[in-house]
């Protein structure tokens, strides 16, 4: 069988990940497959950076050429942020490729857009990584509870302020301290503020409520309410309560049936909540269905090799279904299902 052909785009925290998993488990990826994976070609914007381990005769800073080429199957995009990242993808679907994303704020603004492009020629787009590192939920709520009726998902889908909002908590870290040490350490945006202001919470949230509702969920729909005000003296409050303080977004049907909310920000959560016990960049979600019941989703939400974890899940689902000659599940039969502007702002769970 020919080798299926990766770009990657995008060669940082997770896109180094990305090109290392592929090259040490290439067998395993081949196995699981049923053809081997290549790594065809990697765009970066700064050649020297690219970690040690890569070929450097396989890196570009092109990465229009490296999409037009034709001959690629699947375009990896880890670069972020809207743009180049959205032509990058559109034009890949025009050559022939299909595309993985970990992309969160792009798939919250234009995911509607991007899908009908990738149908229209044919193509899957994947986005797993885009919520929550490396759990599993964009593939749960899309197929594995694609029969049932959720009606609420909520949760910490944020990794860096969780990370500084439990070292407030935990060691009386300072904010500042704290979030440096989450930028160290791999897990906050290229721009905090996205973090902590939590704008890329609640991209999650859109992309998560679009998903799990079958409704279009915009980011400028979700009420958003960063972390940043959250101080040592609001720590102690909540623990006099019996309490602790997370950044949570929380996306529900309402009990009508007929509109739904999502939201982010700071709420008490009683120390009893297992909510209260996800420690350092871990994330958690609860989804709530009518058949299933309660789900709890835990993990590792943030970081290159989580977020590697589920681009690589992503791409042998890409590659399988391109060997099968098919593509995965789409984007849900929209609803119309009217957004509320903002829901309830609840301070306590
Ligand atoms: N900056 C994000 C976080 C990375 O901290 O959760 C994962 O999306």
């Amino acid at each position: 069988t020919r080798p299926l052909k990766v770009a990657l785009l995008g060669c940082g925290v997770v896109g180094s990940e990305v090109a290392r998993i592929m090259t040490t488990h290439a067998d395993d990826l081949a196995a699981r497959i049923g053809a081997p994976v290549e790594l065809a070609g990697v765009a970066v914007r700064r050649p020297s950076r690219v970690r040690e381990g890569i070929d450097p005769a396989l890196v570009t800073t092109d990465a229009t050429a490296l999409v037009k080429r034709g001959d690629i199957d699947v375009v990896v995009e880890v670069i972020g942020g809207i743009e180049p990242a959205r032509t990058l993808i559109t034009t890949a679907f025009e050559h022939g490729a299909s595309v993985v994303s970990a992309n969160k704020a792009l798939v919250a603004q234009d995911g509607e857009a991007l899908h009908a492009a990738a149908v229209e020629h044919g193509e899957d787009l994947y986005y797993e990584a885009a919520v929550a590192g490396a759990i599993p939920l964009v593939r749960p709520l899309r197929e594995s509870l694609a029969g049932d009726k959720v009606n609420r998902v909520l949760g910490i889908v944020n990794g860096t302020t969780n990370f500084i909002l439990d070292a407030m908590d935990t060691t009386g870290a300072g904010y500042q301290e704290a979030l440096d040490e989450a930028t160290a350490l791999g897990y906050a945006e290229a721009d905090p503020t996205a973090d902590v202001e939590g704008f890329d919470a609640a991209a999650k949230a859109a992309i998560l409520a679009g998903i799990a509702f079958h409704t279009r969920v915009r980011l400028d729909d979700v009420y958003r309410e960063g972390m940043t005000e959250v101080t040592a003296a609001d720590f102690a409050s909540a623990k006099e309560m019996g309490c602790t303080i997370k950044l949570l977004a929380i996306c529900e049907r309402a009990a009508d049936g007929q509109s739904v909310t999502a939201r982010v920000h700071p709420a008490m959560i009683p120390l009893s909540h297992p909510l209260a016990s996800v420690r350092g960049a871990y994330n958690a979600v609860f989804v709530e269905a009518e058949a299933a019941g309660q789900l709890m989703f835990y993990g590792p939400g943030a970081g290159g090799s989580p977020t590697a974890s589920a681009v690589l899940g992503d791409l042998v689902a890409v590659c399988r279904n391109r060997l099968n000659g098919a593509t995965g599940p789409g984007q849900s039969a929209y609803t119309q299902l009217p957004v509320s502007p903002m829901g309830d702002v609840v301070t306590r769970y």
